[in-house]
């Protein structure tokens, strides 16, 4: 509609809504002879800002998700004066995405179950000048989980930008092998964990202005992998909480996204290369073909994305779930023929 250009209009002004050039009707130029209601003079009101009609109003109101209402443009790529909260931040992508927000701006509190590599890490990160602190906690319990929420709530003054539920873990096998003992922990580590956290977390994300989660799913939750079925459903599981809550938290002004790696290199995969390229040596091959840019992917190309979505100029995504996967996830079939 802002493209068409009605031969009776002359004055050029700028679409609040598309942001593109709209042409109306000149008060003293104007060479229309209609004496219908001209539909474009309600933009010409948008425009002015002079209008109280809370209807057209609305139309003007274009709310930005920062943490202190509207933002300068440069504000609108960094996380400056933001508080964040990434769970498992001592190793992989929980550790790049601390990196990325801290280096982006923000203050970060993350956890993780060993003391002395959570001490060594905030030592580090401390020396690179980033405002990080830490918390032991295992976050498949209740309690803890509820310790680590009341601890940010007092660090950060009931508020916080920020949720990353990164924590997950994994136990490959045939689905007819798995416990009900395994079942319930990858449950409760990759699932239950992330809903909790965000109904503790609800009231600080709310008091914030302008919260964001960031859930840290899988390729796993979309496709089949062979990375086991429970790991598959409680990630699965975790995609579609993300659209639930993007709808349910909206009206909070929290938005809720997820990103969803390809094997990624991690401590979390380590072990299993290393089975692998013992007893198959292919598979490390196989999946390299499998993937059309050629390759596993790095933590901070998750972090990346992670740290986007946080940032003001995400304002307007919120329930979606995105794949870094070097391209996997689309491609369908890989013909052995060259098309070049
Ligand atoms: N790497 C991949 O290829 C890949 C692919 C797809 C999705 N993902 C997902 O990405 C997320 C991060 O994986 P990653 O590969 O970075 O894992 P990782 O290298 O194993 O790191 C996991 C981090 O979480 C902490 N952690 C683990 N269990 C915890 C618990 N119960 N409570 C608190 N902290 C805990 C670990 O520290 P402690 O062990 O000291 O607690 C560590 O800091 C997971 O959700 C995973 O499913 C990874």
């Amino acid at each position: 509609m802002c493209n068409a250009r009605p031969l009776y209009l002359h004055k050029k002004v700028t679409c609040p809504i598309h942001a593109s050039i709209l042409y109306i009707p000149s008060s003293s130029s104007s060479t229309s002879t209609s004496t219908k209601p001209n539909p474009l003079s309600t933009l010409k009101f948008l425009s002015s800002n002079r209008t109280t009609d809370p209807i057209l109003s609305f139309f003007r109101k274009i709310p930005m998700a920062t943490a202190n209402g509207h933002s300068p443009p440069a504000s609108r790529w960094s996380l400056h004066g933001m508080t964040a909260l990434v769970t498992g931040g001592t190793r992989g992508i929980g550790s790049a995405t601390v990196e990325e927000l801290a280096g982006l701006g923000a203050k970060v509190h993350t956890c993780s179950r060993n003391e002395p590599e959570l001490n060594e890490c905030l030592q580090q990160w401390k020396a690179k000048g980033f405002s990080v602190s830490g918390s032991v906690c295992d976050v498949s319990s209740a309690s803890e989980r509820e310790k680590l929420v009341h601890e940010v709530a007092s660090l950060y003054n009931g508020a916080l930008n920020i949720l990353v539920n990164n924590v997950g873990t994994n136990v490959r096998k045939p689905t007819t092998e798995y416990s009900t003992e395994e079942y319930l922990r990858l449950m409760s580590v990759n699932l239950e964990s992330s809903y909790h956290l965000c109904q503790l977390a609800h009231p600080l994300l709310k008091q914030s202005g302008a919260g964001s989660v960031v859930f840290v799913s899988s390729v796993g939750g979309v496709l089949h992998i062979g990375s086991g079925s429970i790991y598959g459903l409680s990630k699965g599981a975790i995609n579609q909480l993300t659209k639930n809550l993007a709808c349910e938290w909206a009206k909070d002004n929290i938005r809720t996204n997820c990103v969803a790696p390809w094997y990624t290199r991690t401590s979390l995969v380590e072990h299993f290369w290393v089975l692998q390229l013992l007893e198959k040596k292919d598979f490390l091959q196989q999946i390299v073909a499998r993937t059309p840019l050629q390759r596993i992917g790095e933590p901070n190309e998750v972090s990346s994305l992670v740290g986007f979505l946080c940032m003001p100029a995400a304002s307007y995504i919120t329930g979606q779930v995105i794949s870094v996967d070097g391209g996997m996830t689309v491609n369908g079939f890989n013909p052995p023929i060259n098309l070049d």
